[in-house]
């Protein structure tokens, strides 16, 4: 029998940070179905009903405990804006990449079309801000407005090197940095006055967690993901595995890049990088990112969050390793 490989979001979800994160879940239906006019409140509230991990709420949450706090209406706040930028972020994202699913429904963009998508997108990141300012603290509505400028300026720098050739594996760990890892960041600031000592955790983690989306977009398949694969070499978005696949080329990966590639030749490009050491590789540059990640934890007093914290990593490697296809 084979053996069961954990889900990222069960490692975090202690009693506790359960108990919590079904307040935060109501939090982010209320906040996402707040405005004035109801076909918004229906566009948004499709999209963060749909589902998703709440990795960075938990992250939140258990930040908040391991570092001696309470899961009060703040925290819980805090966690629901952190996830409604996400969520926002994706409808943009969605829309930039032309996907037509994610987490398993259709999105925004091709159900509604590109105008309103890019608005109700608006809506979610700005109705964040709104309730973090109102209901938690000014910094932490500085902190996710500063974030909102993060992943704009990162996803930015990934369109403004679209198709280039000349795209480094640095060009896009700074990409990276800005798109995914500063909202993990933050997910971790805004839990606790002290959340400092945590942030580096969540940037380190949240690198990671971008290259094992990564790897799965080049080497998993559209059933298991719930959203599409490929899209990142048809929209041109040469991510750190293919980066690293290069390294080792033997002439046949290069002349496919600066380019609009067909369909027929993404299906090449795919069985020929998951037959090489891109998987590998990959895999083993995420376990580097994983032991950095673990020696910015600080002490934590509770035993099962501390084991949480360091089990989530590896976690998030082992359930990348086990949706791949070879
Ligand atoms: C998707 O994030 C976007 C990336 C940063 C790779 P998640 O994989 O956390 O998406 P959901 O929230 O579970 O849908
Ligand atoms: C993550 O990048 C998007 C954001 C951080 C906004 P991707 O484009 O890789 O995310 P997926 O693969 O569509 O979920
Ligand atoms: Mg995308
Ligand atoms: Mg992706």
């Amino acid at each position: 029998m084979l053996a069961h490989v954990a889900r990222p979001e069960e490692i975090l979800n202690s009693p506790a940070v359960s108990a919590g994160l079904l307040r935060v879940e109501k939090r982010i239906h209320r906040l996402s179905t707040s405005s004035r006019l109801p076909l918004i409140n229906g566009a948004a509230g499709r999209i963060t009903g749909a589902g998703g991990k709440r990795l960075r709420a938990a992250l939140t949450l258990a930040t908040a405990l391991a570092l001696g706090g309470r899961i009060d209406n703040r925290v819980v706040t805090a966690a629901a804006c952190v996830e409604l930028i996400h969520a926002g972020s994706l409808v943009h994202d969605d829309l930039m990449d032309k996907a037509a699913e994610r987490r398993g429904v259709r999105t925004l963009n091709a159900e509604l079309g590109d105008a309103r998508a890019l608005v109700v997108g608006d809506f979610m990141l700005a109705r964040a801000g709104l309730a973090a300012l109102s209901v938690v603290s000014k910094p932490v509505a500085r902190t996710l407005a500063s974030v909102v400028v993060e992943l704009a300026e990162g996803q930015f720098q990934e369109v403004a090197e679209l198709f280039d050739p000349g795209r480094t594996p640095e060009d896009a760990l700074r990409s990276i940095t800005g798109k995914t890892a500063a909202l993990f960041r933050a997910s971790c600031l805004v839990a606790h006055p002290d959340g400092r000592s945590m942030a580096e955790y969540g940037e380190r983690f949240g690198v990671l967690f971008q290259i094992l989306d990564d790897l799965l977009d080049l080497a998993s398949t559209a059933e298991r993901l719930g959203k599409p694969v490929g899209n990142d070499i048809r929209q041109g978005v040469y991510t750190l595995p293919l980066l690293l696949a290069l390294q080792h080329d033997h002439g046949d990966l290069r002349p496919l890049l600066g380019r609009r590639l067909s369909e027929d030749e993404i299906t090449a490009l795919l069985t020929r990088l998951r037959g090489g050491r891109m998987v590998d590789d990959t895999l083993e540059y995420c376990r580097g990112l994983a032991s950095d990640a673990l020696s910015s934890l600080p002490v934590i007093a509770d035993p099962e969050i501390a084991a949480a914290l360091y089990g989530l990593p590896a976690a998030c490697i082992d359930w990348t390793e086990s949706l791949l296809v070879r």
